[in-house]
């Protein structure tokens, strides 16, 4: 029986589906760990750990390298939040654009005043919340995923123009946008071109600072960046001195640090959320189930599909005895593999390989039940990282 971990909040769909999976919840050397924002640390990586579901988008509170040097398959959920979080940027553009939250502020302070003359004075002071609307700006959209690509579905109902910039995009994505969605050769030839900015990109090396002072030089003076994506991909200091300036005119965000707060509290060109973007009932319950279905079929079947780390690998049960072969990508180890199986005189009915950067997989179907010995002969060839056997349930 396989066991799992839980950390943070965890939608109790995403436990419930563990659980029909035969898992129980143990806290000491669990086999699959489900989080969310938790930052996993090495001493999180117990011997019997075989992978990780991260219920979201976004990996960069997990040592991914680490996880592959060690064997440990990690799964995100992309497209899961994806709703979620494009109705926050639609919030946060409209935020960005009149004055709803001062004007909120101001409707409060009437507390207490005959309805004549709150009337009175909500109407003599309306004119200072005063804003535009987006219908007929232009909103650029720097990575057109999930998250992207839907966003720009209802930019597009909303009458936005839009300009989108992926050099990444992948073929499914590029068939989800509007026709009417503007290709960009450059983030500056984007920058320069939108009223409107959102980041929808991982936090990655090649991504970091993506927005900072070199490409807040090109940008449409006034424009306003929202940023739900994570917090590194823009250079704070260099987006505070960017509003001082009025090169750009709002910065919405759901990664406040000191220096935006106090921005925030001062000017109110700062918009802050406390990591919004996919916190609703529905994408908590999306990834959670997304997560734990993606675990509990690797765990039972070795199946893998949406792991950052690892290869996509799917192979339908030709017989009651698969063994799970995670190995380093090195020339020769499936030979290696078959030798051992075949000096035990064991038949392989069906299998498949696949590799990713420097890790393996091999899932090998075999007509009879294989000895412990067998097994440990495997484990002891050279860039074997794990063997588990996987009988059918
Ligand atoms: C994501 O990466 O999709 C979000 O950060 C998910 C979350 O808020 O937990």
């Amino acid at each position: 029986m396989y066991t799992y971990k839980i950390y943070n909040n965890i939608a109790q769909e995403g436990i419930n589906i563990f659980n029909k999976n035969g898992m129980k919840e143990g806290s000491s050397d669990p086999d699959a760990l489900l989080l969310r924002s938790q930052v996993l640390q090495d001493i999180d990586f117990n011997k019997s750990l075989k992978c990780i579901g991260r219920a979201g988008a976004g990996t960069n509170n997990i040592p991914v390298k680490d996880a592959t040097e060690k064997g440990v398959v990690v799964f995100n959920t992309p497209g899961a939040n994806a709703n979620a979080v494009k109705e926050l940027v639609v919030c946060g553009m409209l935020l960005a654009s009149r004055g709803i939250i001062q004007g909120s502020a101001y409707a409060t302070t009437l507390k207490g005043k005959a309805s004549d003359e709150l009337n009175k004075a909500m109407e003599s002071q309306k004119k200072h919340f005063k804003g535009t609307e987006v219908k007929g700006k232009t909103l650029g959209i720097v990575g057109l995923g999930a998250i992207g690509s839907l966003l720009a579905q209802t930019a597009n109902i909303m009458g936005m123009k839009i300009i989108g910039y992926d050099p990444y995009i992948s073929v499914d994505a590029a068939w989800r946008l509007p026709k009417e969605v503007e290709k960009a050769d450059s983030l500056e030839s984007l920058l320069s071109r939108c009223d409107y900015v959102s980041l929808h990109v991982p936090l990655l090396d090649s991504t970091k600072d993506l927005i900072s002072s070199q490409t807040l030089k090109v940008i449409k003076d006034g424009a306003k960046i929202i940023n739900l994506s994570r917090g590194g991909i823009v250079n704070n200091n260099d987006i505070l001195d960017s509003l001082e300036s009025g090169k750009i005119s709002r910065y919405v965000t759901d990664f406040p640090t000191p220096e935006l707060i106090s921005r925030a509290a001062d000017d109110g060109d700062v918009i802050l959320l406390p990591h919004l973007g996919a916190s609703t009932k529905e994408a908590e319950i999306n990834c959670a189930s997304m997560a734990s279905e993606q675990v509990s079929d690797f765990l039972r079947n070795g199946t893998i599909v949406n792991s950052v780390n690892f290869p996509s690998v799917r192979l339908g049960r030709a017989t009651n005895f698969r063994l799970i072969i995670i190995n380093k990508n090195e020339p020769g180890m499936i030979g290696k593999i078959a030798d051992q199986i075949a000096s035990s005189n064991l038949n392989i009915t069906d299998m498949t390989n696949k590799s990713r950067d420097d890790i393996a997989i091999n899932l090998i179907d075999l007509d009879e039940n294989p000895s412990d010995q067998i097994i440990k002969n495997i484990e002891a060839i050279e860039h074997i990282l794990s063997v588990r056997l996987c009988p059918a349930l």
